[in-house]
């Protein structure tokens, strides 16, 4: 029944064994770690820092960027430049990887979830709006949950594999009831909603560099922002806010990048149109094979946006179709990744504030990631 899935997966990658995501690293990435390693600055002092957050501005268009260690650690970075104060909600979506929720939790923040739609699994506009409506009040300029009592601080929408949310109605929606949006475009570096890249909509946006990334640096993360003042905090925060050379004006962190990965992430980028190129391509034939089989569809996102394809996804029609695609993936050696678990069913967020949640909790276990790397036999 998956025949022309399969034939498309071994064809396009080829080899015994086919992954969901690998990065692509050679020459470029040794000449420039070798560059950093010569120069003995391999620690967070290095010019490849600002290297990378200047490439990584002018690839976003956006005013700055500020390198740290991990997505997750830009993201809380994010959060308390925006103001997030222990206390205070922060509205996101509760089908999105657990780093989203633990960087709120970090700030002392609680996470309130809502809905995402089918086409995208990324957070809702309607979802949010009715959320809102029928919770939140603004009083005194303040948007009040009248039901706990706090703050609504930020809203987080998550870009998911790369497919964008509905960000123009959300980004008009927090500005309507005063609340800062930062964009968890951690997934979706290269990726854009009516022709501007995602993570510029907000008052701030975040990506990962992780290993399984579309491009890394190892480990590492940016916040990408058009707004001085959330770029000077994140990078005081990130660098111990430190004043001068002996002393510190916060208890703060130490996120600032570290050069050796700077450098990767500064080769990376010199790829990044071919590799947004080959996972294109890669798309198409899915798009084809898919449309040959009945009972699954290809996740493609909205309309207006244009997705980086990190992951490519089938939504099945029943979840017995979805263990059966996964379960022949695995005995012919392709492997295949179901969607994480809904946060506000997590140990750590079960008791958290929803939304009504009917279209993630129907799409959860239909979802099935397939192999996405950017390499193919043919290319
Ligand atoms: C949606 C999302 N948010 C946040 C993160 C956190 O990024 P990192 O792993 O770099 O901390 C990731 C992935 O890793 C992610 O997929």
């Amino acid at each position: 029944m998956f025949e022309p899935i399969f034939h498309c997966i071994e064809h396009h990658f080829g080899g015994d064994r086919v992954g969901l995501h690998e990065p692509v690293l050679g020459d470029v990435e040794k000449r420039y770690l070798n560059q950093v390693i010569d120069s003995g600055f391999v620690s967070t002092a290095g010019e490849m820092v600002g290297q990378f957050e200047r490439d990584v501005a002018h690839r976003v268009g956006s005013k700055h960027a500020v390198a740290v260690v991990n997505g997750t650690a830009a993201l809380q970075l994010s959060l308390l430049a925006c103001g997030v104060l222990p206390g205070d909600e922060v509205v996101t979506q509760s089908l999105t990887f657990i780093a989203t929720s633990n960087a709120i939790h970090q700030c002392g923040a609680s996470p309130v979830f809502v809905d995402v739609t089918s086409e995208n699994l990324g957070m809702s506009a309607a979802a949010l709006l009715r959320w809102l409506q029928e919770n939140v009040e603004v009083v005194d300029g303040l948007p009040i949950n009248h039901s706990t009592g706090k703050v609504v601080r930020a809203c987080m929408p998550m870009h998911t594999f790369g497919m964008s949310v509905e960000i123009d109605a959300i980004q008009e929606m927090c500005r309507d009831y005063g609340i800062a949006l930062v964009e968890d475009s951690a997934e979706a570096l290269g990726a854009s909603f009516k022709g501007r890249s995602l993570g510029t909509f907000g008052q701030c946006g975040v990506f990962s560099f992780n290993g399984n990334k579309l491009i890394t640096t190892g480990g590492g993360g940016m916040i990408v922002t058009d707004c001085d003042v959330i770029a000077a905090k994140t990078k005081h925060l990130s660098t111990t806010a430190k004043i001068d050379a002996y002393r510190h004006d916060v208890a703060a962190f130490n996120y600032r990048m570290p050069n050796l990965n700077a450098a990767l992430g500064c080769a990376q980028l010199t790829r990044i149109d071919d590799l947004l190129e080959r996972k294109r391509n890669l798309a198409k034939a899915y798009e084809i094979a898919i449309g040959q089989v009945d009972g699954v569809e290809l996740l493609v996102g909205l309309p207006d946006g244009r997705s980086n394809n990190w992951l490519l996804n089938v939504l099945c029609d029943s979840v017995e179709i979805k263990e059966s695609l996964s379960s022949q993936a695995q005995q012919r050696n392709i492997q295949t990744r179901s969607v994480w678990q809904l946060l506000h069913q997590s140990a750590p967020y079960r008791h958290c504030q929803t939304g009504e949640l009917r279209v993630c909790e129907s799409v959860a276990d239909r979802v099935l990631s397939l192999p996405s790397m950017p390499t193919s036999v043919s290319q």
